[in-house]
């Protein structure tokens, strides 16, 4: 087993490789990501994000974004009629974009560098509604410490909502690997150390590079995920899996005819 303890060695690595990656993505959609937003009311976010917000209700709510990237879907989180709508995210580089993006489409976001691990204690009991969607927990070596810090960011009877790849996808073909048979399963449910990756995460820009240092990708079993809400304190209250592909890497399995839980939607509340 990995020493999750020493989160910090996983997270200062995470936030190098979003730092390195940041530009290529921003070569390739930045612009178009502003001109979006530059329309009032624009929202990007797949169906199923959509129907997960509605279900958890976000209207005039106090949404936290746990690892929000460039900020796309909180912004349009907030064109959905959310209330105070705050951030967070590890990479300068995303946060800086984020802000940049807010502050010229005039959307009304905060976006704050932080560390999930250490967010300020001053957030605590700040929001009804706490998002982490797709990509974000396998960067995130320690679950119970994850989402111990989410659960003291929700008011009593706030929600937890999780959209997040499935972990069978894990298991399957990256759709960059041709020569395998998309439907056979080529790595183990069980993965107890991270994968070691160097470069790949230009899912925007189509770049293949090769990162500087190692990228740390952990693969959480819906056991951990749920154990680990669970001993969090909160209360699982929806669990739906989906077909849809939000890895960016599975559309072959996707679009294969045949139904593979690609990913999940996750609801949990925190106690009145
Ligand atoms: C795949 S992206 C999330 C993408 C997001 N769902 C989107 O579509 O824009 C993963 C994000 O997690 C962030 N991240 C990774 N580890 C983190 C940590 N410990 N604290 C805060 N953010 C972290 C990265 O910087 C990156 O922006």
């Amino acid at each position: 087993m990995a020493e999750t303890h020493d989160y910090r060695r996983y997270t200062r690595a995470a936030r190098a490789a979003w730092n390195e990656v940041m530009p290529l993505h921003q070569r390739a959609a930045r612009a178009r990501l502003d001109q979006a937003f530059l329309q009032p009311g624009h929202v990007r976010l797949d169906e199923d994000t959509r129907r997960a917000l509605e279900r958890a209700g976000v209207s005039g709510q106090a949404v936290a974004h746990l690892c929000c990237n460039n900020g796309v879907e909180l912004l349009s989180i907030r064109n959905l009629g959310a209330g105070r709508c705050v951030g967070f995210d590890v990479s300068d580089l995303a946060i800086d974009e984020a802000r940049a993006r807010a502050a010229l489409c005039c959307i009304d976001c905060e976006f704050v560098h932080a560390d999930v691990y250490e967010i300020p204690p001053d957030y605590d009991g700040a929001f009804d509604r706490a998002f982490i969607s797709a990509g974000a927990l396998g960067w995130l070596p320690d679950l119970p410490r994850f989402f111990a810090r989410a659960a003291a960011l929700l008011r009593p009877g706030g929600v937890l909502l999780i959209r997040e790849i499935h972990p069978v996808a894990e298991m399957l073909p990256f759709d960059g690997d041709h020569e395998l048979d998309p439907l056979r399963i080529h790595e183990p449910y069980f993965v107890p150390e991270p994968y070691v990756e160097y470069g790949g995460l230009d899912y925007v820009g189509g770049t293949a590079y090769e990162s500087e240092l190692p990228q740390y990708w952990f693969v959480h079993t819906l056991g951990d995920i749920v154990t680990a809400l669970v001993e969090s304190g909160l209360a699982v209250c929806y669990l739906e899996e989906q077909p849809r592909d939000i890895s960016a890497g599975h559309r072959r399995q996707a679009n294969s005819g045949v139904a593979i839980p690609l990913s999940y939607t996750l609801l949990a509340k925190k106690a009145c």
